[in-house]
């Protein structure tokens, strides 16, 4: 006989963790299913948890070679340990894992080890045994998408799970896709002595990003010794003892090329995944892109079905994912989840970083939307210049007439704590001068972020 829940959610990521959380907060029956031998999904396991330990590192040693001389500190040699890095990263990690373990035990989440596979649109199969449930959640996320001519070994050819684990610093390591992961990564092997040359498709990277932002961003990490080749496809790579030769041509018609590399990155987006998941059995739809199809409260086609994060369409976030999590479990309880798609931030952990949330000039530009523009630069922000962090600006854009909030774009020092208020106005559907008029404590980077507000109406006063 097979056993039964009120909700089994497959996947343990952000989406499908906190679904299973929420639903047993909310009184059902919850078991949570997960192939990998420990909780937390991407995000935890090979994603944002990891990569935020070792871009912490890096940025640590960096500032110490770098930064220190100008605040009167004089260190002596200094050298970083690479097995170490890595072990601190594997206890980042593991302390986040076990953390989910502790909080599925907390709130009698039963933990089904082993790849769930619909046998019919009312049971699974994990490891051999049946389980039926009122209410499935599919929450399995996402891979990378792969490159024909580019064969992934994970030691030479890596994606970002390769690239998280590396045991020596390459000479030169080539990024395919100067996006977020690109970036992201790029920056901790470039910090630490890397040469990194990032081949982008489009003539511009982070394609998502506000232009102007996105054009500061290239200019920033120029500085810091990245080469960017925009415009360029790779049409194949060979792998020898000594490394990769890529070939790579102009995307807009050229002579061919070849770039030598010891390590590639190829970070060119993620696809949902849902291999091994069965999804025939159980009559469940995807769309042209292989997403789960969801109508507007994660119902797929088949009742009793649902699905959230990165497999369904939307941005691939943590954060999204999360909120889609609690938002179909009170919907599940009959409450009204919601989550609002206009109000999701995004932030790249470079150094500077880059936040943003809303609209960009790009897309209110072809919404013929009327905006006013407020700037303002860390460079006339006195605690940007007492901690030497004086690159970049908060950029908030509000409608024209109506002062309303659309959007805000920060890159520049803990830009992504910083949005986290333009987040909030934005969700409290405030103006420019709602901000403006906040008291903001001095001295302080968020005082960067009232002074956009207060340029937006042409009244900044430091500038
Ligand atoms: P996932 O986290 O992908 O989890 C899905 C889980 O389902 C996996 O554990 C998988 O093993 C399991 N699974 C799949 N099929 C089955 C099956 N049949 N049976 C049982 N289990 C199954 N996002 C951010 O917001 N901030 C960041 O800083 C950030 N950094 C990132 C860095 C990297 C290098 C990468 C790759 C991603 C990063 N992301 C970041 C994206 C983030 O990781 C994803 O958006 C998020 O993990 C999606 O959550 P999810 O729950 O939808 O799926
Ligand atoms: P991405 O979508 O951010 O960037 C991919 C880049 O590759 C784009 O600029 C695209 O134009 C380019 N590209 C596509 N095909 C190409 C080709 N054949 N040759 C050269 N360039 C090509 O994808 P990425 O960086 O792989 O990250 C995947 C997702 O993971 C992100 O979209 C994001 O949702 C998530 N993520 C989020 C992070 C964060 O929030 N800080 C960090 C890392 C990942």
């Amino acid at each position: 006989m097979a056993e039964n829940f009120d909700v089994i959610v497959i996947g343990s990521g952000p989406g499908g963790y906190v679904c299973a959380i929420r639903a047993a907060q909310l009184g059902f029956k919850v078991a949570c299913v997960e192939k990998r031998a420990t909780l937390g999904g991407t995000c935890l396991n090979i994603g944002c948890i990891p990569s935020k330990a070792l871009l912490q590192s890096s940025e640590t040693y960096h500032q110490t070679v770098h930064g220190l001389k100008d605040h009167g500190i004089n260190v002596g040699e200094v050298k970083f340990d690479l097995a170490r890095m890595q072990a601190r990263k594997g206890e980042v990690v593991s302390a986040n894992t076990k953390g989910i373990e502790f909080l599925f035990k907390k709130n009698k989440v039963t933990w089904l080890k082993g790849a769930a596979k619909f046998t019919s649109s009312t049971e699974i199969d994990v490891a051999g045994k049946a389980y039926t449930a009122k209410h499935f959640v599919i929450a399995t996320g996402s891979d990378s998408v792969p490159l024909k001519g580019v064969e992934v070994d994970e030691k030479r050819i890596v994606t970002s799970t390769g690239a998280l684990e590396l045991d020596k610093v390459p000479g030169r390591l080539v990024v395919i896709g100067g996006g977020v992961i690109g970036l992201e990564l790029g920056s901790v092997w470039r910090r630490l002595g890397a040469e990194v040359t990032v081949v982008e498709f489009l003539d511009r990277i982070t394609p998502g990003l506000d232009g102007e932002i996105s054009k500061v961003f290239q200019q920033t990490l120029t500085k810091q010794g990245f080469t960017f080749k925009l415009g360029y496809k790779v049409t194949g790579a060979k792998t020898s003892d000594k490394g990769v030769t890529l070939s790579i041509e102009p995307a807009k018609g050229g002579a061919a090329e070849t770039l030598e590399a010891d390590v590639v990155l190829l970070a060119i987006g993620r696809y949902a995944y849902t291999a091994g998941l069965n999804l025939a059995a159980a009559g469940v739809e995807t769309d042209e892109r292989g997403r789960v199809k969801t109508g507007a409260h994660y119902e797929t086609n088949v009742p009793g079905i649902y699905a959230i994060g990165d497999v369904i369409v939307g941005p691939m976030l943590a954060h999204k994912a999360e909120e889609e999590g609690v938002a179909l479990a009170e919907r599940l309880a009959g409450q009204a989840g919601h989550v609002n798609y206009g109000a999701i931030p995004g932030v790249v952990y470079t150094w500077p970083e880059v936040a943003s949330v809303g609209a960009t000039e790009e897309e209110l530009k072809a919404q013929g939307i009327q905006y006013v523009v407020g700037k303002f630069p860390f460079m006339a922000n006195g605690r940007a210049r007492a901690m030497g962090e004086t690159e970049g600006f908060v950029k908030v854009l509000a409608e024209k007439g109506t002062d309303k909030l659309l959007g805000a774009h920060i890159i520049g020092p803990d830009a992504g704590t910083l949005i986290a208020e333009l987040t909030t106005a934005l969700e409290f559907g405030a103006s420019a001068e709602d901000v403006a008029r906040v008291c903001h404590a001095h001295p302080t980077l968020s005082e960067a972020v009232k002074e956009a507000a207060l340029a937006a109406d042409g009244r900044a006063l430091h500038i």
